[in-house]
């Protein structure tokens, strides 16, 4: 049997090495917690679930939803986006639902690039950023994020030949994996960056709900300029605990929605028209949910602070995401300090590099699990790693 060779051009997907290491421990009866993976551990809001189950058994979304989304959809979408971002869109032509983020990042890089065009593509980064434009044939060029730039990317020092070449820039603040803000007028730059080298800039925001201490994450959308140059892509994930419900929107330059839904259209139906009616529900009545979800997330930064500080890590408490983003301790490479942590606590942390090359040197810690279960970590990481990290 022969296969496209697409695959064998990216790395195996992160979290499957994670999840079998996880389980190779497991079943030796190991009690493995994991703060590798970033699926939040708390339900979807009650009033959304309720929605959904009520549409369920409404005969009139069991046919074919449609690429374009319903009325109520878009409309609530782009009332959500005038409320919380101050953005105006129009709920025709400029915002559609997608299958979760995951999904709009890897197809947008179809609708964005042909075979031999170069993707700017920040690493550490999530991992579609790479394979979808590598599904799409193209090259992929990458913008390290790293601390003295304040994880991100920079821009000016992106060849001008190089830029020529580039149809497409990901972005996404606040930042997975290193849990960075958007520096101050770094979403212009980007505007200008790519107006300057007409090329599409795609942000994609999975977790402007999910900040902490008064931050409030802008849409990038709220840049002057920004919807002539490109789209936001937005999740419900995260921010409503709604990972298993692939839901999400793109909105932004109607020209790049509409070439996304003829896309879509010819691969998939769309979203289930009961998952539309609950996204309805979250982003009006269950409006406030990520704010309480923050505050959940923000007692537990706390408490995962002052655990790692114990033990000797250099870590800023992050200002948004479920994400830290720490420095491994002297005489560590990442991978040597996540095997320390298996080893020693039974406790899964993501190396950086795993994120890309330039995430030498940190781990990323993840705070979706039960309150209980973070204390159990904190606790096994504080009684099993002084000692052996004092000794290196
Ligand atoms: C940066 C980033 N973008 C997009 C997503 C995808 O979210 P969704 O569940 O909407 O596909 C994630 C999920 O972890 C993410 O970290």
């Amino acid at each position: 049997m022969r296969f496209a060779s697409r695959l064998d051009q990216v790395p195996p997907y992160l979290f499957a090495e994670l999840e079998r290491k996880i389980a190779e421990r497991q079943s030796q009866g190991i009690d493995v917690i994991s703060l590798g993976i970033g699926d939040p551990d708390l339900p979807t809001p009650a009033a959304v679930v309720e929605a959904a189950a009520a549409a369920m058994n409404d005969p009139g979304t069991h046919q074919y939803p449609t690429n374009h989304g319903t009325a109520e959809f878009r409309e609530t979408a782009a009332a959500f986006y005038r409320d919380r971002f101050g953005v105006e869109l129009d709920p025709e032509s400029e915002v559609i639902p997608v299958l979760g983020g995951k999904e709009a990042v890897g197809h947008v890089a179809m609708v964005c690039l042909d075979p031999g065009d170069v993707c700017l593509s920040p690493e550490p980064g999530y991992p579609p950023y790479t394979s979808g434009p590598v599904f799409a044939g193209a090259e992929v060029h990458y913008l390290p994020l790293i601390e003295a730039n304040a994880f991100f990317p920079a821009l000016g020092e992106v060849p001008p030949d190089l830029a020529a070449c580039a149809n497409l820039l990901y972005l996404d603040y606040p930042n997975n994996p290193t849990g960075a803000i958007v520096p101050h007028g770094a979403f212009e730059q980007a505007v200008a960056f790519g107006k300057r080298h007409d090329l599409i800039v795609v942000h994609d925001n999975a977790y402007s709900e999910i900040t902490f201490d008064g931050y409030v994450a802008p849409s990038f959308l709220e840049t002057p300029g920004a919807k002539e140059v490109g789209v936001e892509i937005f999740s419900l994930s995260k921010g409503w605990n709604m990972t298993g419900w692939r839901a999400g929107l793109i909105a932004g330059n109607g020209e790049i929605v509409e070439r996304f839904r003829q896309l879509k259209s010819n691969l998939d139906s769309g979203l289930f028209e009961a998952v539309q009616r609950a996204v309805v529900v979250a982003l009006t009545d269950e409006r406030d949910f990520p704010q309480r979800m923050s505050e959940v997330y923000r007692r537990r930064r706390d408490v995962l602070v002052e655990a790692l500080a114990q033990i000797g890590l250099d870590v800023e408490a992050p200002k948004a995401t479920p994400y830290f983003w720490a420095r491994v301790p002297d005489g560590h490479t990442s991978a040597s300090f996540a095997s320390l942590v298996l080893d020693e606590a039974n406790v899964v942390v993501s190396p950086g590099p795993s994120y890309g090359p330039s995430g030498e040197g940190f781990v990323r810690l993840s705070l979706t699990v039960p309150d209980e279960r973070l204390e159990e970590a904190v606790q096994r990481i504080e009684s099993s790693l002084h000692a052996s990290i004092i000794q290196t």
